[in-house]
């Protein structure tokens, strides 16, 4: 690793990532660790040319105050101090949350005039590094990869396939709940345009027919979930000499699976859920990147842009979207208006715009008219929303002239289909999926 880093010291503030953020925009590559770490720690580490002691209101642990190793105070690196750490050192820097502009000029000067840190953060030496690291960890073995076609896998397998090429296994699973065209895409991109050695299955009447009259929406999720991990168990049983498992774990996973003094929020396992007899080694060169950084990360490697930039898609896919009890023709209504909502937010260029959009498709029947005669058809729900972490949203205020535009053609192309409705519901008291 050439780069120079900047560590921040986590005393239970909310504004680590922010800080960390702040700093490799700049241009220097930030980490952070725990506030116990030893000068001996703190050694290990590469090109370290500056410590941000990082305080905040989670600072007390079993009513015991923590703070510090007294000695990083000495070991020859500079330090600052932010948020409310009650550092032992002369430089502040102010809260980012009171004045943004202020703290960034401070971190700054400290990043470049006190530090002496080199900008020389950036996708083409990330990825000339990762591809040595990962070179070194594999050697000549294999690595087995689930590639869903979602941005961290897909940006994991780009990478892999640039490390180590043919040793790269990478699996594609097929529930048939995916978007239309999209494993096709998968297939086009990873196998005829990258030539990665790629195994596709298509799992879909497995899945379509174990979920067979499962209304409960935790039940759908288990039984997706559970049957990927199945299939995905099956095809590297098949295999030989795998000793490695990719995995697109991001730098967010691992601070939301609990640092020492932020709680757990979610414990993160991508392909979590293999047996026992079935262990790899990981490889996750993604671990150190934020989600922008994973995009430009995928930009650098030559994926497609709609590939790098597409939008968030669950885990149990279209699966959420039909409600209730899936069945074969509602599953295709979802499909099919989804296409068409893609299409026309891309043609009026809300793609670049509106963070998620999708179509559901209740599970009850309405009256309609349809060439002179009554109808008793589906509805189709259309949602855009906005968001920026996902724990709340609003909805985008879409114009009439695209929802009629919308509207008209799933009325006219997706069988089975006599009215559409718009959701507006934020988030709360809705949440972004229906299930
Ligand atoms: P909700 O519906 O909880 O969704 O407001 C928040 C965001 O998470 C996505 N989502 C999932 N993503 N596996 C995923 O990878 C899942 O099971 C899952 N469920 C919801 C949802 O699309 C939205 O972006």
């Amino acid at each position: 690793m050439k780069q120079d880093m900047i560590v921040i010291l986590d005393l239970g503030s909310h504004e680590n990532t922010v800080v960390a953020r702040a700093i490799r925009a700049l241009g220097v590559y930030s980490e952070i660790y725990p506030h116990d770490i030893t000068v001996e720690e703190l050694k290990t580490l590469p090109n370290v040319k500056g410590i941000v002691i990082n305080g905040g209101p989670n600072n007390v642990i079993d009513g015991v105050e923590i703070d510090v190793n007294h000695a990083i105070y000495n070991a020859g690196i500079p330090v600052i101090a932010a948020g409310h750490a009650k550092a032992l050192c002369e430089v502040k820097l102010p809260e980012f949350t009171s004045d943004e502009e202020a703290a960034k000029a401070a971190l700054k000067e400290f990043v470049f005039e006190t530090c002496k840190a080199e900008a020389n953060w950036n996708m083409a030496n990330f990825v000339n590094d990762q591809v040595e690291l990962v070179r070194r960890q594999v050697g000549d073995k294999k690595v087995l990869l689930a590639l869903s076609g979602g941005v961290d896998s897909s940006v994991v397998a780009a990478l892999l396939l640039k490390a180590i090429g043919s040793n790269l296994v990478c699996v594609h699973v097929n529930h048939g709940l995916m978007r239309k065209g999209e494993s096709e895409n998968v297939v086009e991109v990873f196998r005829n345009q990258l030539s990665a050695n790629l195994i596709y299955v298509d799992a879909t009447e497995r899945f379509l027919t174990k979920l067979e009259g499962v209304a409960d929406p935790e039940q759908k999720r288990k039984i997706i979930g559970g049957g990927f991990i199945r299939v995905f168990e099956e095809e590297a049983r098949k295999l030989d000499g795998i000793d490695f498992l990719g995995q697109g774990t991001i730098y967010p996973d691992i601070i939301e699976s609990g640092t020492k003094t932020a709680k757990m929020v979610k414990s993160h396992h991508n392909v979590g859920g293999l047996p026992d007899d079935l262990q790899f080694a990981l490889v996750e060169p993604l671990k150190q990147l934020f989600k922008d950084e994973v995009r430009a990360c995928g930009l650098e490697l030559g994926l497609p842009y709609e590939m790098v930039y597409r939008q968030p898609f669950p885990g149990p896919g279209l699966g959420v979207r039909c409600l209730g009890a899936i069945t074969r023709d509602r599953l295709e209504a979802v499909r099919e208006s989804d296409a068409i909502l893609r299409e026309e937010f891309a043609k009026a260029g809300l793609d670049k715009k509106v963070w998620q959009y999708f179509t559901a498709v209740p599970d009850f029947k309405s009256v309609g008219v349809k060439n002179n005669a009554r109808s008793f058809d589906w509805t189709v729900i259309i949602r855009a929303v906005n968001t920026v972490d996902a724990m709340t949203a609003t909805i985008e205020p879409l114009d009439w002239d695209i929802l009629q535009r919308i509207t008209a053609r799933i009325l006219s192309e997706v069988e089975n289909v006599n009215r559409v409705c718009y959701d507006l519901s934020p988030k709360p008291s809705a949440t972004i999926e229906w299930e």
